[in-house]
């Protein structure tokens, strides 16, 4: 294939720009209130590398040769919807990865359930690139990466996760990227069981991140910083003990049958972006799995 014109790129984002119009996203952005920050989030480690401003609204996540770090939710959820607006590392970025996403474990334990964003620096001037993965009881390997369709460094972007009984949808501004189905069946690959928290980090990867790990990071351009604010979760927070947040009523927006399925619009969308950002699927990868995963083939 060859690669699209940046002017055929932009008259495509201008198109899926102005048909994105999902209710759901829509409907939570509407009721996304300021979160302050103490109230919903502790610091996970070195909190001498993170940030706010005056007003408490935005956060700053340093790298440095030292440390990254990193920052959590206070509460667990199960099924919801959970945006972050982010504005990653500018310039000279190889070997940086900032990262979105929720587990159901505080450290990397053996059996945790995982749903990430990843973002992959650059050097200066190449492109970011996103990936996301999804663990289920500690298995993993389900990369996909994704180009952008714009320099998610210029300015803030919308990255979200839209997670219920029978969807998983990673979202980049409105439009839905990647999609998981529950299929319920023997071979499904669909985190439904554990409650997770959300997190936010920053770190250095340059073992593997920029082109497989060929660019190293240049410490020289340190500190590296990413920057975050609007964190929504309109979702349901997890209450020991059990049972909470079981799929018995749906007066909640993101469990309702709009919620259950990608509207015709954003169908649309996530078929451009399918045709056009795709640079990696591990459904496409019988290189690294001669049997591909069951659930590729659902
Ligand atoms: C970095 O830029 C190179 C060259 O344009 C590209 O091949 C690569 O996919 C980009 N992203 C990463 C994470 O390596």
């Amino acid at each position: 294939m060859q690669p699209a014109s940046p002017w055929l790129l932009l008259l495509l984002y201008c198109a899926v720009y102005f048909t994105a119009s999902s209710p759901g996203p829509a409907a939570a952005a509407a009721g996304g209130s300021s979160f302050v920050f103490e109230d919903n989030f502790d610091i996970m480690w070195a909190e001498d590398h993170f940030k706010t401003s005056p007003d408490g609204q935005v956060w700053y996540l340093y790298l440095d040769k030292k440390t990254g770090c990193g920052f959590q939710t206070k509460q667990r959820y199960r099924f919801g919807w959970f945006s972050m607006k982010l504005k990653l590392v500018g310039g000279d970025s190889a070997g940086v990865v900032t990262a979105f996403y929720m587990c159901s474990d505080l450290g990397a334990g053996p059996e945790r359930d995982e749903i990430d964003f990843e973002f992959l620096g650059n050097r200066s001037g190449q492109p970011y690139t996103i990936q996301t993965n999804i663990y289920k009881s500690g298995v993993g390997g389900r990369e996909m990466r994704h180009m952008l369709w714009f320099d998610p460094t210029a300015d803030f972007h919308t990255y979200a996760l839209l997670w219920n009984p029978h969807r998983l949808v990673f979202y980049v501004d409105r439009v839905p990227i990647r999609v998981l189905k529950n299929t319920e069946g023997p071979n499904d690959f669909f985190p439904i069981e554990k409650p997770m928290w959300m997190f936010s980090s920053i770190w250095n990867a340059d073992d593997w991140a920029t082109r497989g790990g060929l660019e190293k990071t240049d410490w020289k351009k340190a500190p590296f910083v990413s920057t975050y604010k609007d964190f929504v979760a309109d979702a349901c927070q997890w209450k020991d003990p059990y049972p909470a947040c079981v799929a018995t009523t749906t007066k909640n927006w993101w469990d309702q049958y709009g919620a259950w399925v990608l509207s015709a619009d954003q169908q649309e969308d996530f078929s451009w972006v399918g045709r056009n950002l795709v640079i990696y699927d591990y459904c496409k990868d019988t290189e690294r799995y001669p049997k591909l995963p069951p659930e590729c083939s659902l």
